[in-house]
């Protein structure tokens, strides 16, 4: 109907985060602080009225791909309403929600019925007081409930997306990965990136994509590149080569994927960011509270793309981190 959203790179934007909600009912210390965190007042987070009227609009601009995040997503009330809304949507080909898992078992069933097919759970450890030290609570039960209903519920693809901390998370990392052969479930190492609350990332504190393979090769067995890897994926795909199914790593830090990004975010206080990193954001919900009309929201959108960056700068002296973490942004 109308040209790509494309910006000065010429990479197109199909795909679109939104995030929920900032609160979280756990407290990953490489994300949030152990207390005192400043959540959004409820009027200033959008409602699902105003996130399905933004979807459609991105929709209209080629967006086809959806994720929700948060925070954690499960803590906004009636969640599934929305995903009803956003899978009614014409011209979403796929959506799927990023979660920590703690709430899934309660609410995989409605989420299911509500069209939703693709989930990603947040986990970094199958070790319980690991899991309790990382997070500052004892929910491993829980999680590993949410995964267990999830699969007899027959979503699919389940992945795990397990942030790698050097000096920390070595022992987890075969675990994890024997579990997920177990499971049929991809497991993807996040190399931590400088995001959390409290200023404590630096380059020695992130598990490398290469050192994770060694550990991984060592532990289990030889690994090989995945054969036609969508170039768009945020993930390294890696495959065992006795047939024991998909490897990733997000190697944010080593290999930064930026030249392919395709991604748009949306805070659930209605900013509109083209990085996870970005410096700048752009508010909307001036507008869908405004009845600005649908041209102008779809301007800013083209214009928030075109002012798109080539992308962050990690790896230099230059990096300043967004000012706001992990939580706040959407994961
Ligand atoms: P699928 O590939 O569709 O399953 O989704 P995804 O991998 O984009 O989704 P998910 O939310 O599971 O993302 C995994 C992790 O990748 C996130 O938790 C972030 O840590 C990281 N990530 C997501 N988007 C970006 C991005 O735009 N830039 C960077 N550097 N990292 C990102
Ligand atoms: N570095 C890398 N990944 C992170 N996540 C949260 N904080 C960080 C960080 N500092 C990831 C979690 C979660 C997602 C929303 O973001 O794995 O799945
Ligand atoms: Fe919550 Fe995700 Fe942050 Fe952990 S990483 S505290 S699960 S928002």
């Amino acid at each position: 109907a109308s040209t790509p959203l494309i910006d000065t790179f010429g990479r197109v934007h199909d795909n679109l985060r939104i995030s929920v909600t900032d609160r979280c009912n756990i407290r990953c210390f490489y994300c949030m602080p152990e207390d005192g965190v400043q959540f959004m007042q409820r009027s200033e987070i959008l409602t699902f009225e105003e996130i399905e009227h933004f979807a459609r609009v991105a929709v209209s601009l080629g967006v086809n791909k959806i994720r929700i995040t948060g925070g954690e997503p499960l803590v906004r009330k009636d969640l599934p309403v929305l995903v009803e809304k956003l899978t009614a949507i014409e011209g979403v080909k796929d959506i799927a929600l990023t979660t920590n898992g703690v709430l899934l078992a309660e609410q995989a069933e409605a989420l299911y019925a509500a069209g939703l097919r693709r989930l990603n759970v947040h986990l970094d450890t199958l070790d319980r007081e690991r899991f309790h030290q990382i997070t500052r609570r004892d929910d491993l039960p829980r999680v590993l409930a949410g995964i267990d209903r999830a699969q007899q519920l027959g979503f699919g693809p389940i992945k795990i997306n397990a942030v790698a901390v050097k000096n920390l998370v070595e022992p987890d990392i075969v675990p994890l990965a024997r579990f997920g052969r177990e499971r049929g479930i991809e497991i993807r190492y996040i190399e931590f990136m400088p995001l959390d609350a409290q200023g404590l990332w630096d380059h020695r504190k992130v598990l490398l994509t290469d050192e994770m393979i060694g550990l991984l090769e060592a532990g289990i067995g030889p690994l090989e590149v995945m054969p036609d890897p969508d170039p768009r994926a945020p993930a390294l795909e890696y495959r065992w080569k006795d047939g024991g199914g998909a490897i990733g790593f997000i190697a944010s830090v080593s290999r930064p994927f930026c030249l392919n990004c395709n991604r748009l975010r949306i805070t659930s206080d209605g900013k509109l960011r083209y990085c996870l990193f970005a410096i700048e954001e752009t508010d909307v919900k001036g507008l869908l509270r405004g009845n600005a009309g649908d041209d102008a929201i779809r301007q800013v959108i083209r214009d928030v793309v075109w002012a798109k960056w080539q992308g962050h700068e990690i790896n230099t002296a230059k990096f300043v981190a967004p000012p706001r973490p992990m939580y706040s942004i959407g994961g």
